[in-house]
């Protein structure tokens, strides 16, 4: 320990493509939607985060929202790195500090991510004082964040239903040992909401509203055991140019996401037969958890457990389970070092 060492903070930063949270001192400090708002004169980030989503979808030619990370991968540098660094200035504990003090990280990132944009990340952290900074990836902190024991010599299951991707990997001995990722997740459900409302119902909806749908009546199945009230709908009627109101149920949702679904149990069907079979017959008695927001759509578990034959558990508070593990990682990092992106 050095002389200095009362200067360092500890912070876990779980940077998803639709949301960031961040965790100091035990607590989760930040919460808050993977966006940032840049003024196009200036070429300035105006706002991150609650404040940028809030323009979204609602912005004049000046201003345009942008979503760093979108679709699992960082579309835009610049902005990722501002958002990671308007964020940690939101650290109420920090806030209060003259200067930033040094921060020991442990980030965890969307897995499809390459090494160049791993190496960007990193760089972004150090810039804003990252003295020490590891990047862990997203499966293996969500399944700490479970509270599996990974470092046990038995395979586990863990499904990560994001935003912009679906991640899907077999741990076994603090490893991954098959993993696969797919750009299915949340923000395709939305879109699919959006495509059906137009084509079915002639109603055009803007993405926020597409995701009130999701998240009120959104289901993967129409073999619902409680079933939620329809939702009345607003839009712009097509055809008349009129805004326009429609009743819709649960039932046309599933519809809807039918195909999406389809698509991540083809993922998990695909990674379960790369599976070394020691490891299968481990997770034959385990069964497979699921985490991320996505994890949260009626009925996806009983529709994952019906094609897969395995029992298929939600991780408690799914959207903060990643976080939950990072923080983890960083409060005992001698042990977990060897499951952390190595260089
Ligand atoms: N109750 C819910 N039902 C269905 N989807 C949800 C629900 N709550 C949040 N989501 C979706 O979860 C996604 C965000 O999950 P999250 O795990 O934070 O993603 P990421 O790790 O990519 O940032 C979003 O697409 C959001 O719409
Ligand atoms: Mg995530």
């Amino acid at each position: 320990m050095g002389f200095f060492d009362f200067l360092t903070e500890d912070i876990a930063i779980d940077l998803g493509t639709a949301n960031t949270l961040i965790i100091h001192n035990d607590k989760v400090v930040v919460d808050s939607p993977s966006i940032v708002a840049r003024d196009r004169i200036s070429g300035k980030i105006i706002a991150a985060g609650k404040e940028a989503a809030m323009m979204q979808g609602k912005t004049h030619e000046n201003i345009k929202t942008i979503r760093p990370l979108k679709d699992g991968v960082i579309a835009d540098f610049e902005a990722s790195e501002q958002m990671i660094s308007m964020f940690i200035k939101e650290i109420p504990a920090l806030k209060k500090r003259l200067f930033t003090p040094s921060l020991r990280m442990v980030i965890c990132i969307p897995s499809g991510i390459t090494e160049v944009e791993m190496r960007a990340v990193k760089d972004s952290a150090e810039r804003v004082n990252g003295k020490e900074v590891y990047l862990i990836h997203e499966p293996m902190a969500a399944a700490i964040g479970i509270g599996v024991d990974i470092m046990q010599p038995k395979g586990n299951m863990i499904v990560d239903i994001g935003g912009g991707t679906t991640e899907i990997a077999v741990i076994a001995l603090g490893g991954i040992v098959c993993d696969k990722s797919v750009k299915v997740a949340g923000d395709v459900f939305t879109n699919d909401i959006i495509y059906y409302m137009r084509t079915q119902h002639n109603l055009f909806i803007g993405e926020r509203t597409a995701e009130k749908i999701k998240i009120q009546i959104g289901s993967a199945t129409e073999d619902l055991e409680t079933i939620p009230e329809d939702m009345n709908v607003q839009g712009r009627d097509l055809l008349t140019g009129k805004p326009k109101q429609v009743e819709i149920s649960f039932r046309e949702i599933a519809k809807a996401l039918d195909k999406s679904i389809l698509r991540i149990e083809d993922a998990v069907m695909e990674t379960l037969s790369q599976t070394p079979p020691e490891l299968a017959a481990d997770i034959y008695n385990t069964g497979i958890y699921l985490a991320g927001g996505g994890s949260m759509l009626r009925g996806l578990d009983k529709r994952l457990s019906q094609k897969t034959d395995l029992p298929v558990y939600i991780a408690e508070d799914p959207l903060r389970a990643i976080v939950r593990g990072t923080g983890i990682t960083l409060k005992n990092l001698e042990r977990f070092k060897p499951v952390l992106i190595q260089e």
